[in-house]
């Protein structure tokens, strides 16, 4: 078991790998999500992930999937999803012009 110590609590990654089989329909499996509306979550910071949790579950974002999502979640779900989700490494390639 990985453990990544988060802001305040320690993040459990390998629950947020159990998690996340929920989130990959929409978000991909990889991280890189298949469906257009659904952003891709691999790398994206733990920080943000969370904000962005939380404030669908204060209902301060709002999406009809998310806010369902989101309230369904612990605040330490929440931060595994975001320390799994933030371990992805990524590689960017910029377009040449
Ligand atoms: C039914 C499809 C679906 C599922 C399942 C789903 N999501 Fe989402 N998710 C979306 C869509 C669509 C958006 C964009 C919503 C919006 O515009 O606010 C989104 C947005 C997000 C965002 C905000 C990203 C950003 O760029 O601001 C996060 C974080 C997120 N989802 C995490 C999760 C996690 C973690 C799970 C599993 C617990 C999950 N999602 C399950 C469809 C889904």
């Amino acid at each position: 078991m990985f453990v990544i110590s988060g802001t305040s609590v320690a993040a459990d990654l390998s629950n947020g790998k159990k998690l996340s089989i929920q989130c990959s329909v929409c978000h991909g499996k990889d991280g890189i999500s298949r469906n257009p509306e659904a952003p891709n979550l691999a790398g994206m910071s733990s920080l943000y992930i969370e904000k962005s949790l939380v404030d669908y579950r204060k209902g301060i974002r709002h999406d009809r999937r998310m806010s369902l999502i989101a309230a369904a979640l612990s605040m330490e779900q929440i931060k595994d999803l975001a320390a799994w989700y933030s371990a992805f490494e990524i590689t960017v390639r910029v377009p040449e012009l």
